[in-house]
């Protein structure tokens, strides 16, 4: 399979990443495991981590989130500001970054410590103590930061982020930064295979509904201006992010998680899509 692509050098940090790793995990709701290649070495989620901190706003805010931020796919670039103009400070999706700037912000207007509760949530989920973020690319983060330090600033000016800029990009920064292997990766995204529920301790982290919504938006919103062609080729839910991850889930069946650091014009992994492009096709097991 034809390796294209290049690894993500905007964030200076992931530029160091060797740019041949390659890994798959995949986790059965009745916990079967399947693993290829550098499935247990930590990479950096980046986007991915969009969909846990959505799952959490929309757990504790609910239907009141659709004020601040649309469900409709963006068609443009995951960093874009072209539509935030128009849409007077609304963005799209909570998957874009606009989005998810967003929903940094309800999350610090909700949680007391937001930082630290936002990273329990995860390792509640994860049913993993040992998930944490990455200082080293949080600083690399906020050093060439500008895109998103003007989407905030944007915002503001329209009335819709309602904290400090600073912090709502700390927190944001903070959530990009987290570390997992694919093991891990597809183990935490495994809920929503499960309709909401924690596969490891049984417990309810969100009602059936809100998974529901949760897969859509990631069907439709999840790879960006690529959203159509990862629904048309691979035919499941999924995130991904520039540090070359992409998480894709099947309802009532499984999660799978790859990592191939190359990272195509839309931000998503060239070889990472391909596999999946691949594997629904022969194991005839997309949604569709
Ligand atoms: O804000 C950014 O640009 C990155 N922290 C996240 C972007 C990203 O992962 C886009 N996904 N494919």
């Amino acid at each position: 399979m034809p390796d294209l692509g290049e690894v993500a050098s905007y964030i200076p940090e992931l530029g160091n990443i060797n740019p041949n790793k390659f890994g798959v995990h995949l986790t059965t709701i009745d916990d079967k495991a399947y693993c290829f290649g550098d499935s247990d070495e930590k990479f950096s989620i980046q986007s991915i981590a969009k969909v846990l901190s959505l799952t959490l706003a929309y757990k504790l805010e609910g239907g009141n989130l659709w004020k601040r931020v649309g469900v409709e796919p963006s068609g443009t670039a995951f960093n874009s500001l072209v539509q935030l103009e128009s849409n007077k400070g609304i963005p799209r999706n909570p998957l874009i970054n606009a989005g998810a700037l967003v929903i940094s912000d309800v999350l610090i207007s909700l949680l007391k410590a937001p930082k630290k509760e936002f990273l329990q949530f995860v390792r509640g989920i994860a049913n993993n103590p040992k998930i944490d973020y990455s200082p080293k690319i949080v600083k690399s983060e906020k050093s060439t930061g500008y895109r998103n330090a003007a989407l905030v600033n944007l915002m503001k000016s329209y009335g819709n982020i309602k904290n400090d800029i600073e912090e709502v990009l700390d927190f944001y920064f903070h959530l990009c930064s987290i570390e997992l292997t694919c093991q891990e990766l597809s183990k935490t995204f495994l809920f929503l295979a499960d309709y909401g529920v924690n596969p490891y301790t049984n417990e309810r982290i969100i009602s059936i509904s809100k998974s529901k919504r949760i897969n859509a938006i990631m069907q439709l919103c999840g790879f960006y201006d690529e959203a159509g062609e990862f629904s048309f080729k691979v035919g499941l839910p999924g995130k991904s992010g520039v540090g070359g991850g992409i998480v894709a889930i099947h309802p009532n069946k499984y999660s799978i998680a790859i990592w191939s650091p190359k990272i195509n014009e839309y931000g998503n992994s060239n070889k990472g899509m391909k596999f999946l492009e691949t594997f629904t096709s022969r194991t005839e097991s997309s949604i569709f």
